[in-house]
């Protein structure tokens, strides 16, 4: 595997504020990256430095073995950047903001619809751009962030204030977006999302790197404990206690929650009872990791 972008030691900081803290890693080429982290970790930071719209403090980054602060013209082709917050000129319907877009680069009109067709918005060519809902408008910004046909795509929280059905539409978009060959850099502070979208994720806090890995490395290494469920007339609190395996248990609003290291000891146990109704399984996630990792619930 190659490499398509190299992040070495880089720092940022903006006066007395560090925002990021010697962070190192690489991309590979048609990997979905994530840089997970809460607000003010150093997310945007770090990704405005790989875009080449900041120029390090300290350390180096490349993008195809080049350096973007250079802004050179033919890199700057080949990378397609979504802001965080994205601004559209006024007045104009959803297809002639990405002519507008298009006619920098020369592209033609049949490459828009097949743009807006891949993003979901066929539909809404000709509204104006303020009626489209939040998240039309981020499809459409990442519509035009894909005009050139880039091989990197850089995407900074697309999915912020979004409600659940409209993020996980997004979610499509994005997944589509990598599938076709792309480089995706992706920032988020949902862990649900780096965990459904990321070959890897670099958990940052603090402009430090904390962790990067896959997803499931991160949950594994955690060794988080499994969730059983039960129904709370499935079998006594008592006893629940006394199973073989169970390490906490504990009533909540939907029944009694046994956390367990060894799932298969206490589904057995719970077997053998036939104390098993209402039962439901549930392993670590993402949120569990940044959570040991940090030691606070996390800062949305
Ligand atoms: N232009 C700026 N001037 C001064 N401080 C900034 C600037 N941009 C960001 N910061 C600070 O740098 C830190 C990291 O910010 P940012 O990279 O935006 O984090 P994130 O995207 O993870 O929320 C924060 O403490 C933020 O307040
Ligand atoms: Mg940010």
């Amino acid at each position: 595997m190659g490499v398509q972008i190299e992040v070495d030691q880089l720092t940022m900081r903006y006066g007395d504020v560090t925002a990021v803290d010697g962070i190192s890693f690489t991309v590979a080429p048609g990997e979905f990256f994530g840089l997970l982290g809460p607000n003010g970790a150093g997310k945007t930071t770090t990704l405005e430095t790989i875009e080449g719209l900041r120029s390090p403090t300290n350390g180096r980054v490349s993008v195809a073995g080049r350096d973007p602060a250079r802004r050179e013209p033919d890199l700057q082709r080949r990378i397609g950047v979504q802001l965080q917050s994205s601004a559209f000129f006024e007045r104009l319907t959803a297809v002639e903001q990405l002519q507008t877009f298009g006619a920098i680069y020369g592209v033609p009109a049949a490459r828009l619809d097949e743009l807006l067709e891949q993003v979901g918005l066929t539909e809404k060519a000709t509204a104006q751009v303020e009626d489209l809902s939040g998240g039309q408008k981020q499809r459409l910004s990442i519509a035009c962030a894909l005009v050139h046909d880039p091989d990197v795509v850089f995407l900074d929280e697309p999915t912020a204030a979004l409600d659940p059905q409209a993020r996980r539409n997004l979610w499509d978009v994005l997944r589509g977006i990598n599938d076709s060959g792309r480089t995706v850099v992706l920032t988020t502070h949902y862990m649900e999302e780096a965990e459904e979208l990321c070959d890897r994720v670099a958990i940052v806090d603090h402009g430090r790197l904390l962790e990067l890995d896959t997803p499931g490395a991160l949950i594994r290494k955690l060794d988080a404990a499994t969730r059983i469920g039960l129904a709370a007339e499935a079998i006594a609190l008592e006893d629940a206690r006394g199973l073989p395996g169970a390490e906490s248990v504990r009533l909540d609003g939907s029944g009694l929650v046994i956390q367990t290291r060894e799932p298969a000891t206490v589904l057995a146990e719970l077997g053998r009872r036939e104390a098993l109704e209402g039962l439901s399984v549930s392993k670590g996630t993402l949120e569990d990791v940044f959570l040991d990792l940090t030691g606070r619930e996390y800062r949305a």
